[in-house]
């Protein structure tokens, strides 16, 4: 009836499409930065001085700019290439883009803190540079790089909110609209703070029984 108060209860579906793209646009860009992220970091730490230089100028410039104005650039700048380019395909090339500076430092650091002391302990029992990297410093640093990973996911959750700024329909999005719908313009952003918390929250708390999982395995 029309003297029934809408409640936040009557925009669920809103909230629940927004919850699914947000979910799905922070997966298959978290998929991808993380193998970009690998590729950049092992251009960091490569001999070449080429691809050395040319991932430290993409991580600096990636990680220097504002997510927001990537996605926008990747929006306009593709979309101009390529008519009809989804918005959607757009905001997640973005975070991907964006995610894998981020990720190429957490490969980096990781390694970088193992290799500095067991490097030449390994070299001087004669293992080659390939042998030592691959049987004693990853297998190290991969301990250091898990967790650091999974806080690059619990990021991507949050900050991917900003694709909402090319009209995806993540959960920021829906927020919008159900304050457009509603004329309300406090309830939907805390029902939709609410829903962040409960994911980051419950994450971080999943992560962090497999970190003590592995921390007691070795
Ligand atoms: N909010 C920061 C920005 O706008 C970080 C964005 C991305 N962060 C990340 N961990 N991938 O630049």
């Amino acid at each position: 009836s029309n003297t029934k108060q809408s409640t936040m209860l009557d925009y669920w579906k809103y909230f629940a499409k927004g919850v699914q793209y947000t979910l799905i646009i922070t997966i298959i860009a978290a998929f991808f930065g993380v193998i970009l992220g690998i590729l950049l970091a092992l251009m960091r730490l490569s001999d070449n001085k080429l691809f050395h230089m040319l991932s430290v100028i993409y991580i600096e410039f990636v990680r220097g700019t504002p997510l927001m104005v990537q996605v926008m650039f990747v929006y306009f700048g593709i979309g101009s290439i390529i008519q009809s380019l989804p918005a959607i395909t757009a905001g997640i090339i973005a975070v991907a883009l964006n995610s894998g500076a981020y990720v190429a430092e957490v490969f980096r650091s990781g390694i970088a803190s193992i290799a500095a002391g067991q490097t030449e302990a390994a070299r001087s029992l004669g293992l080659s540079k390939k042998q030592t990297f691959q049987y004693v410093v990853i297998p190290q640093a991969i301990k250091n790089i898990w967790p650091a990973l999974g806080n690059e996911f619990i990021s991507l959750i949050k900050e991917s909110s900003i694709v909402s700024v090319i009209g995806v329909t993540e959960l920021m999005f829906q927020t919008q609209q159900v304050q457009s719908a509603t004329f309300k313009g406090v309830m939907p952003l805390f029902v939709t703070m609410c829903i962040y918390f409960v994911l980051t929250f419950s994450l971080s708390k999943v992560l962090n029984y497999f970190e003590g999982k592995m921390k007691h395995d070795n």
